[in-house]
This record gives C-alpha cells, structure tokens and sequence, in this order.
C-alpha cells in the first residue's frame, strides 16, 4: 500500500511500499508499447515540471508518463520565468497551486527543496532529484529493472560506482536496495566517498575489483562536476585509468550481472564504450522503465488525493 500525499525520496518508504509501487508499475508498462492499452485514466489531472536544473530522461519521461495517461502537463520553464526576477520556490509553488495544478514534479539543486515545496502547497510534490540528496524516481526505475532480469532482491550484489559522495542516485538506491534485501557496494576514488553511507547498510569499498568482483549489477555514475566545489582526481584520464569500467573490469562481475547506469553518460570515462554498449546493458532498458514508473507514481499520488477516482480499466491493487 502506498497511501502519501508526496513522493520525496526512498529514505522513508517501506519496503512493502516501494514493491507496490513497482507492482503497479508493471501493469503500466505494456501502454508505452500498445496505443490501444492507454487510457485516459489521469484526464481530469494537472501536472507541471519545475525544473531548475538540467535534464532529459526525467523531465521527458515524466512528460510521456502523464501524457500517455491523458494527463495535462505543463512546464514552467524556469530559464524563462519569474524565477529570474527572484520569485521564491514557495511563492511560485502557490501561485501554480491556484491554477489547479495537483501535481509539481521538482528537480532543484538544494537538498530538501522538494520537502519544503511540499510543506508548503496543496499539489502532490515529486522529488526530481533535490542536490546531492534523493532522486526516488530514478532508484525506484533502477529497482524495476534489477527486478525485471534478477526476479528477487535478496542476496544481490550491487556495485555501484564513482562519484558516490554527490550522487542523489546512489542514495536513493542504496535505501531502495538495503530495504529489499540487497547488499550495495559502493567505490570509487577516496575523495567521492563517502564513509557515512556505510550506517545507511551499504559497504564501503574503495578498491574497484573487489567491488565488482561476483557483482549480480554493475551500476556506474556520472561525475558530478557541477556539485564538485574541489577537483576530486587530476584529470579524466587519470579517473578513467583507476575507476573506469570496462570489459577487463566487467569480466570480474558473475556472467550474468546487469550493466546500469542512470545517464546521461559521459562515454568512455565512467564506462568504457564497450561497456555501456554490451549485450547485459540495460542502459536504455532503464529511460524506458523510467516512463512506466513516473505512471505508477503519477496515479497514485492523484488517487491519494482523491483527483483521480476511477483509474480506467486498471485496477488499483
Ligand atoms: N538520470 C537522470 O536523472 O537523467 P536526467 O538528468 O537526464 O533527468
């Protein structure tokens, strides 16, 4: 059951919810395929994107999500709003709240924007991505996909690699993957660690091969410049040369394990070309995934708060 108003981060979901979450998600992901599966089951709703930051995969698939659910979506295009005249997060919140939006999916560069913008508006708030804090989306996709290929969680070794310490990826995932029995084991160089992470139930490995040695996934990073107030390693070569995945470094992992990362990716620094490009990527798998989850959570969240009542021919678990 998942019954909240918001969708902020995985920190404080259950298991048991993140699982229902990913229940409903399945029953969605055959309309992206099939025109004649959609419905118009999210027609009377209104979302719009906040976004402050870049993005493709998330701004886009939240788009095609509500849209392939009849929703009416819209963008506030931040470079171009009053943002730029100094409009705080809270004013423009409300404001959008009474033009009868039910949903603001946000993605901000401070850690806790999403909290506060929901503490603060009528709207369902969907955490986009908050600094170096959560991304739930993007680890409940990344969960969808690990489940799709491993079928259960429990005992999974999970390698996740590179600039863990500004990653809102790697937390969200390692509350995600820890709550379902998981074992996550993050690496990378000594200055994008971060020790901390270990009381969160992940292991800590600075030493790449040990990392991935009998990995069930392989899950890379994207160096975070943007968050990085100090050059963290000399140069890319130099982070490619030590921490970069490729074949000789996959071939450490079981036969089997999944090739992931959340994009966009920077080719041939976190991974080798050949890597992201192999026959276990599910690179791609992932952005796909990614719509069928933001339609999960999409009509949940409506339903919670009561703008959605009838869900089409889908029925609510
Ligand atoms: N993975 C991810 O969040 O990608 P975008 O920045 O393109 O949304």
């Amino acid at each position: 059951m998942f019954d909240r108003k918001d969708l902020l981060g995985l920190k404080d979901l259950s298991g048991e919810e993140i699982f229902y979450i990913l229940r409903i998600a399945a029953s969605m992901k055959e309309k992206i395929d099939k025109p004649p599966l959609r419905d118009d089951s999210l027609g009377k709703a209104n979302v719009a994107t906040l976004f402050y930051e870049n993005s493709t995969r998330t701004r886009m698939s939240f788009f095609a999500a509500g849209q392939l659910l009849g929703a009416q979506m819209s963008d506030l295009g931040v470079s171009t709003s009053s943002v730029n005249k100094g409009e705080s997060l809270i004013a423009t919140g409300k404001n959008l709240d009474e033009m009868g939006v039910n949903v603001m999916v946000l993605r901000h560069q401070l850690t806790g924007a999403a909290h506060l913008l929901a503490e603060n508006v009528k709207a369902s708030v969907i955490n986009g991505g908050d600094g170096a804090n959560e991304h739930p989306t993007q680890a409940l996709l990344d969960l969808y996909t690990v489940l799709d290929y491993k079928k259960a969680f429990t005992g999974l070794k999970v390698a996740i690699i590179g600039d863990v310490s500004h990653s809102r990826v790697a937390r969200s995932n390692v509350f995600g993957l820890v709550k379902l029995g998981a074992k996550p084991v993050l690496s990378g160089p000594p200055t994008m660690l971060d020790r901390r992470m270990e009381t969160l139930g992940a292991e800590v490995e600075p030493d790449l091969k040990k990392a991935v040695r009998d990995a069930d996934v392989v899950m890379g990073l994207r160096i975070q410049l943007e968050r990085q107030k100090a050059a963290a390693f000399p140069d890319l070569r130099e982070y490619t040369r030590f921490f970069g995945v490729d074949e000789k470094i996959l071939e450490l992992a079981k036969p089997d394990a999944l090739v992931m990362h959340p994009g966009p990716v920077n080719r041939g620094v976190e991974m080798s070309c050949e890597v992201i490009d192999h026959e276990r990527s599910v690179i791609l798998e992932q952005a796909k995934n990614g719509v069928a989850v933001r339609m999960a959570v999409l009509t949940l969240l409506l339903r919670n708060t009561g703008v959605v009542k009838e869900a089409g021919k889908w029925q609510f678990l």
